[in-house]
């Protein structure tokens, strides 16, 4: 990629200047995920490399949640999303409201909130999970029932992995719910059932269905990295595959590709801006950030 290197090598300077960490989701584009991130990882590892860092400024390279968990985290330090537009539509499907309402409507029984969230709807709930760790948390949590929120097939998900009756919410992501069960029965027919499917659990029943394993991006790489399937087919976002191709030769990556326009917005040029002028920061109310840090410390409590 001789066209990013100026961009790659003025980023690398400008990190060192200021003392930054970059961290990055594994859904951000090869360029910035091999050449100027220095933390890549699933949501939990975002959230937990921000507990460790001793940088002065946080860059973000992933969605505008994310960056809210690292300031939550670090409200003494700089946190940096490059795009301010950055958004989810899971975190989009419910607000703090709703879940004061949840609560009334199921007095007791404990809220747990996908990281998917803004910090005011983390603020109302018990603990957070992410996709790594929901069962884990989810099994740790008091009762026999739970609301699990937004994602309504994760929660479909986790309602198959624990005995607890599981509440969910009608929240989805925009990426995962385009993915079907017929497209990759497709697939399968295509490769004559030589091919192995994983899948993230944000996707629709019918199609973890068809899954050889489900798990968060995390989990998914090691499923590659340790198993090295001859062909694979991640049901997940175009770049995760892109990303681990490099360090697995010997893995044929099939790729029904679906974009997150939300992580998109996160370029090379803007990190160098974002990097530049130290804009735009992710400032969290502290009342809200407090009650919110609650929720994700118990999460990392118990999915340690
Ligand atoms: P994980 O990386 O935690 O599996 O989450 C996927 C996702 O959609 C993040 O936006
Ligand atoms: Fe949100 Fe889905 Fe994009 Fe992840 S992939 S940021 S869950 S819209």
């Amino acid at each position: 990629w001789p066209f990013h290197a100026p961009l790659v090598q003025a980023i690398n300077r400008l990190k060192r200047e200021r003392n930054a960490v970059i961290l990055a989701h594994n859904y951000q584009t090869p360029e910035i995920y091999h050449c100027v991130a220095d933390i890549v990882g699933d949501s939990l590892a975002l959230a937990r490399e921000a507990t460790k860092t001793d940088a002065d400024v946080i860059v973000l390279a992933g969605v505008h949640f994310m960056a809210e968990t690292a300031k939550i985290l670090n409200p003494e330090k700089t946190v940096l999303i490059p795009d301010a537009g950055a958004g989810c539509s899971l975190a989009e499907s419910i607000t703090a409201a709703d879940v004061r309402l949840l609560r009334e409507r199921y007095p007791g029984v404990p809220v747990a909130t996908y990281v998917n969230t803004s910090a005011e709807v983390k603020a109302e709930s018990d603990v957070c999970i992410t996709s790594g760790n929901a069962v884990d948390v989810i099994e740790a949590l008091p009762g026999d029932s739970v609301l699990c929120i937004p994602d309504e097939y994760l929660a479909q998900w986790v309602a198959t992995q624990t005995r607890k009756k599981v509440i969910a919410w009608k929240g989805h992501c925009e990426v995962h719910e385009r993915f079907t069960g017929e497209q990759l029965a497709a697939y399968r027919r295509q490769f004559h059932g030589d091919l192995i499917i994983i899948a993230h659990p944000e996707c629709p029943p019918d199609v973890l269905a068809e899954a050889d394993f489900v798990g968060s991006t995390a989990k998914m790489q090691g499923f590659v990295e340790t198993q090295q399937p001859k062909r694979v087919l991640m049901v997940t976002e175009c770049s995760m595959a892109d990303n681990l191709e490099a360090a697995n030769p010997a893995v044929e990556f099939v790729k029904p590709c679906n974009l997150c326009p939300h992580m998109k917005r996160i370029t090379l040029s803007n990190i160098l801006q974002s990097l530049t002028t130290l804009e735009p920061r992710v400032e969290v109310d502290a009342a809200v950030a407090a009650r919110a840090r609650r929720a994700v410390d118990r999460m990392l409590e118990l999915s340690r």
